[in-house]
This record gives C-alpha cells, sequence and structure tokens, in this order.
C-alpha cells in the first residue's frame, strides 16, 4: 500500500460534521513505521484538529521525530496543501527537501516539499541569535 493510499483510507475515518470536508494524512518516519491522522471537527470550531497534526501526534507517541515522507488525502477536484499551522507542524519534524504528496479522491495528484511550503520558515538557528 503507498502512502496515498494509507492517507485515502484513513481519510474514511475523519470527524468532519460541520465542514464535510474529510482529509487524510500519512506520514512515513526514520524508522519505516507509517502514521495516519484524519481531521477532527468539534461543535466548538475552534478545537477541531488537523489530519496532518493528528498524525505527527501520533509518530511523536509512537517513538518518531524524523519524517521521511508526507502525503494529504482530501475530496475535491484540486488537491489541498496543509494549512499555514500544519505546514510549521512538519517543519518542526522534517528537512525542507522531504517530499509531500497530495491527492484526491477524483484522482488528482501533485507533489511539493516542506521547503516550498514553508519557506524562510522560523527555526532553532532563530533562538540563539538573540
Ligand atoms: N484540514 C485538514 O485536515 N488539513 C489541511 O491541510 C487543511 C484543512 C481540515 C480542517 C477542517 O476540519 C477541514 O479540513 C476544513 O477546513
Amino acid at each position: 500500500m503507498s502512502l496515498i493510499d494509507d492517507a485515502a483510507k484513513v481519510r474514511l475515518n475523519a470527524h468532519a460534521p460541520y465542514s464535510n470536508f474529510q482529509v487524510g494524512a500519512a506520514i512515513r518516519a526514520a524508522s519505516g513505521k507509517v502514521y495516519v491522522g484524519c481531521n477532527v471537527e468539534n461543535i466548538a470550531y475552534p478545537e477541531g484538529t488537523c489530519a496532518e497534526a493528528g498524525a505527527i501526534a501520533a509518530m511523536v507517541a509512537g517513538g518518531d521525530t524524523v519524517i521521511t515522507d508526507v502525503a494529504v488525502f482530501s475530496g475535491g477536484p484540486k488537491p489541498i496543501t496543509p494549512c499555514g499551522g500544519c505546514r510549521q507542524k512538519l517543519a518542526e519534524f522534517a528537512s525542507p527537501d522531504v517530499i509531500v504528496k497530495l491527492a484526491t479522491t477524483t484522482g488528482a495528484e501533485c507533489q511539493t516539499t516542506v521547503g516550498d511550503l514553508l519557506p524562510g520558515s522560523f527555526g532553532a538557528s532563530h533562538m540563539s541569535e538573540g
């Protein structure tokens, strides 16, 4: 099963009754393990979480901290890209060259990298300059 297949499968578990927009994410870690997550919305809207955040949380809970590949799967004709907050979350555990594959239920597919998603990101190097 490809990472996109993993993301498509977990998307079916998304809890998205408010947006009706289901998203699945799958992350491969340096250990080779694959971690998945889906969006989990809440009636208190700001409390909802993104699919990528869920996959990252599962990865860290599973003992991994290095991301080597990412896939995000959504509905609609056009692949979505991770939201700003999830870009920062991915950058915490992925180097800029890590590939992020984006695919949809209609078969559209494209790819980008963590670095292209978050150029000029705030990182640990900034903390030592103060
Ligand atoms: N969403 C994700 O899970 N990942 C993204 O990268 C973008 C948006 C979710 C959040 C919300 O539950 C729904 O999609 C609509 O914004």
